[in-house]
């Protein structure tokens, strides 16, 4: 397991436990996080489960494939720190991640 902390656009937080393996996306959704509605499932088909990487964290992650930067262009408000959640595998490296779900996801 690994710890994931979400923080909502009106700054309340909410830290789950992922499996290893499964995505940040799927953590989200097995926890009744709101704001990643996720509707491709995880096919890189829809930029629904668009979150901000926290800048510290970023660095760790592996870099989004040209497919998820592709699928990014696609989401509103990206920022330099954009990240699809269904892409970001989680690791025990990842215990603390924490991501921003965008206020335009609500
Ligand atoms: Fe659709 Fe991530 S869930 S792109």
């Amino acid at each position: 397991m690994a710890q994931i902390t979400f923080r909502q656009a009106d700054g309340t937080t909410q830290t789950v436990d992922a499996n290893i393996g499964d995505s940040v996306m799927r953590a989200a959704q097995d926890n009744g996080v709101e704001g990643l509605a996720a509707e491709c499932g995880g096919c890189l088909t829809c930029a629904t489960c668009h979150a901000y990487v926290d800048p510290a964290w970023l660095v760790k992650l592996e870099p989004a494939s040209e497919e998820e930067q592709i699928m990014i262009e696609c989401a509103i408000d990206v920022r330099p720190t954009s990240r699809l959640t269904c892409q970001i595998l989680v690791t025990e490296e990842l215990s603390g991640l924490v991501v921003e779900i965008p206020a335009s996801q609500y």
